[in-house]
């Protein structure tokens, strides 16, 4: 959430964010450190070897679990053959994009190199996670939760669970990471997924045909009669999946930061890069284990079998294995109402408090007056100056050597332009980085447009967005009787199906250069992206972070970078972290209360 500072209609709002303005002050605030090596490791979830993306050696990645206004330092280290950015999906990196881990903030880490994040979750709660940014990094893996908990003085706005499991779900290739870039560089399409992992891996053999004998799959043990909090994350490539557990109900409780209207449901549609709790009681009578599943979505033919993540839910008394078939997933594969509709049904809990103790809903979105409007329509990948590559209003981003807000900072100009249209055009579609001049303290509307027959995902940095509405066919200014001005709720990615747009608000109160982007990967890497710049006009220092002493320089800027000579060399990367930082190693963490350092 964002740290509510409503300029644009503070008559009808009431001001929900008492300390905001006192500048960069952390003092106080616990710090929690971590030091990351990111290698290669090899694995076989679907039972072909391959190099998946490993952080200390895990894979998924550890967790990094903290609390409302803790101070996060993450030290990372470059084992990959190749440049690297983590982003923090969902956690806003308030008045800092200098930490947001994008390449249009940040330089990527040099192979060999290692380079340490700085941040505050400042004013957020909720369940997100991190992943390598560039390259298509994530399809190989090097994603990871990262939980942001409420302070003990918050209520939270049902009991305290007895525990926290993190399950990832995605799509995967047979093939690694730098195969499908090839491809896409060829101009093919991926195809269809080898299968679905659950926390990094395989199914459970629910059908032998399916799956073949001797993939490991994920367990999750609980005891009888307890309630968990599920965190659930597609991390996947580009498919949506439906997620269920046989014979339980998921309690929808919390999305991307914001504590939703508790329903039950089913199943669940998650798209890429989507992040939900679900509270589940283990109120059956453990007969069997159940099985977890996650299968591809709005998909026909019989490729797509394999297309199903299972794990397996094991109760302390379980008398047995699962069996049988899965779960029925929703039978409405050319009908995709019922998926729109559930996506409707997800609202906000306007009475609940979320990192302040001030109920969620005292920010009033619906009565704030837009001030500036953007329709973004995605078309189905086009072929400019003879490559395949993926639009938003005819523009393919490309991104430049040097880092935007870097080229801001030492005035270098040229590096892209603010003139990102703000309706689709009918002009050729042209390779640009261009970029959408936000208006510090506005109040902005985008509109997706899906032109494209597949459904996408969208999602904003350094933001959470109201998510007001959504409906098939094309979106017009009438469209704007249909929104939910009043429990709408708030997150940073969301799904667009085809033939269907979607319509978020934000309060554009986060200055810095903010990247919008489709999150289904192989659209991303054709250049279905752009930035939000935010500046604010006044000359201040108040309202964005200084440029990191630590910034890693690049592009138009590489003459500033001093060489990072101990690590560049062919490197054991362990030993190396090892002697690097003496003290810290794997997943573990340490807390202090150090005085501010700013
Ligand atoms: C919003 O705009 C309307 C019409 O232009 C105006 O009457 C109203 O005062 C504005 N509201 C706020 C909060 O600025
Ligand atoms: C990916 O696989 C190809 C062979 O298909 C191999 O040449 C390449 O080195 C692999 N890349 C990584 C990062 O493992
Ligand atoms: C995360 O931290 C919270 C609060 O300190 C704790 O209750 C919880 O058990 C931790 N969860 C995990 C998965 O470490
Ligand atoms: C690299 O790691 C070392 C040792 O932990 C640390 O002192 C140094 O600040 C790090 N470098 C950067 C650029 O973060
Ligand atoms: C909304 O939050 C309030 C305050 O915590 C809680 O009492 C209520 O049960 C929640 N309502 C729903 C429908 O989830
Ligand atoms: C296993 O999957 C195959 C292929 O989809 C299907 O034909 C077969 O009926 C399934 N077997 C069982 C036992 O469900
Ligand atoms: C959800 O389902 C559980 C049973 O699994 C039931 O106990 C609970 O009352 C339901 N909650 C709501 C809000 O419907
Ligand atoms: C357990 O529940 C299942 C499904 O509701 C039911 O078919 C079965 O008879 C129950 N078994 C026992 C031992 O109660
Ligand atoms: C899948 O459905 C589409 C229509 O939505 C149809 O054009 C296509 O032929 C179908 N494919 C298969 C394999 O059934
Ligand atoms: C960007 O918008 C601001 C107002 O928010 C305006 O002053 C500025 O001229 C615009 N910049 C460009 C390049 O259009
Ligand atoms: C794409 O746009 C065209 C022109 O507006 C429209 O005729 C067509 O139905 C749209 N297709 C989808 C899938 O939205
Ligand atoms: C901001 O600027 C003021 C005046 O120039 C200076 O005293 C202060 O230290 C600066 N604060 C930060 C956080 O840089």
């Amino acid at each position: 959430m964002a740290c509510w500072r409503p300029a644009a209609a503070a008559a009808v709002l009431t001001l929900v964010c008492g300390a905001v303005m006192v500048g960069f002050s952390s003092a106080g605030d616990p710090f929690a450190f971590f030091d990351w090596n990111v290698a290669y490791m090899k694995a076989s979830p679907l039972g072909v070897e391959q190099q998946v993306i490993s952080v200390n050696g895990k894979f998924p990645g550890p967790v990094v679990n903290v609390t409302t206004n803790w101070n996060v330092v993450v030290n990372v280290l470059n084992s990959l053959d190749e440049p690297l950015l983590i982003t923090w999906d969902g956690v806003e990196q308030r008045k800092n994009s200098w930490q947001d881990g994008v390449l249009g903030t940040n330089c990527p880490i040099p192979v060999g190199w290692n380079w340490t994040y700085q941040f505050q979750v400042k004013d957020q709660i909720g369940s997100f996670f991190y992943f390598p940014s560039i390259n298509l990094q994530r399809a190989a893996g090097g994603f990871g939760e990262f939980t942001v908990n409420n302070r003990p003085i918050i209520s939270v706005p049902f009991d305290t669970p007895h525990g926290d499991i993190s399950i990832f779900i995605g799509d995967w290739f047979n093939k690694n990471h730098t195969d499908l870039r090839k491809e896409l560089d060829q101009g093919k399409a991926l195809g269809v997924p080898d299968g679905v992992l659950m926390n990094g891996k395989g199914p459970y053999r629910y059908n032998s045909t399916l799956v073949p004998a001797g993939i490991d799959f994920e367990t999750i043990n609980v005891l009888p009669g307890r309630t968990y909090r599920f965190r659930v994350h597609n991390v996947g490539i580009f498919t949506c999946l439906n997620f269920r557990i046989q014979s339980h109900n998921l309690l929808l409780a919390e999305t991307e930061g914001s504590y939703t209207v508790q329903q039950n449901y089913t199943n669940l549609d998650i798209f890429v890069g989507q992040s939900y709790s679900f509270l589940i009681t283990m109120d059956q009578n453990a007969s069997s284990d159940y099985y977890i599943v996650a299968s591809a979505r709005f998909v026909n033919g019989s490729k797509w079998d394999k297309v199903v993540g299972v794990a397996i839910l094991h109760y302390s008394n379980s008398k047995g294995k699962a069996s049988g078939p899965l779960p029925d997933p929703p039978n409405d594969v050319y009908d995709k109402t019922y998926s729109m509709n559930q996506a409707r049904s997800i609202r906000w809990n306007v009475s609940a408090s979320g990192a302040r103790p001030n109920p969620q809903g005292s920010f009033r979105y619906g009565s704030i007056n837009v001030t500036q409007v953007y329709v973004l329509k995605n078309k189905p990948p086009v072929l400019i100056d003879g490559k395949r590559r993926a639009t938003l209003n005819g523009i393919s981003y490309s991104p430049p050597e040097t880092p935007l807000r870097l080229a801001d900072q030492y005035n270098k100009k040229g590096v892209y332009t603010l003139d990102f249209p703000t309706r689709p055009g009918t002009g050729p579609p042209k390779i640009a980085t261009s970029v959408i001049n936000g208006t510090y303290r506005g109040f902005i509307e985008i509109v997706f447009q899906n032109n494209d027959t597949r459904v996408q995902s969208y999602h904003l940095d350094g933001y959470a967005f109201f998510v007001v509405g959504m409906d098939f066919g094309e979106w017009t200014d009438n469209s704007r009787g249909t929104y939910n001005k009043w429990d709408g709720v708030a997150r940073s990615t969301i799904q667009v199906y085809a033939g269907a747009w979607t319509a978020v608000l934000v309060s554009l109160d986060n200055v810095g250069i903010w990247n919008l982007r489709s999150e289904d990967l192989d659209s991303w890497y054709l250049g279905q992206e752009t930035y939000i710049s935010v500046v604010n006009p006044e000359s201040t220092n108040r309202t964005e972070m200084p440029v990191p002493d630590n910034a890693l320089y690049c592009g138009l800027l590489k003459d500033k970078q001093q060489d990072q000579s101990p690590h560049a060399q062919g490197l054991n990367s362990s030993s190396v972290l090892k002697s690097m930082s003496g003290i810290l190693l794997g997943a573990m963490m340490l807390i202090t209360t150090l005085p501010a350092f700013l």
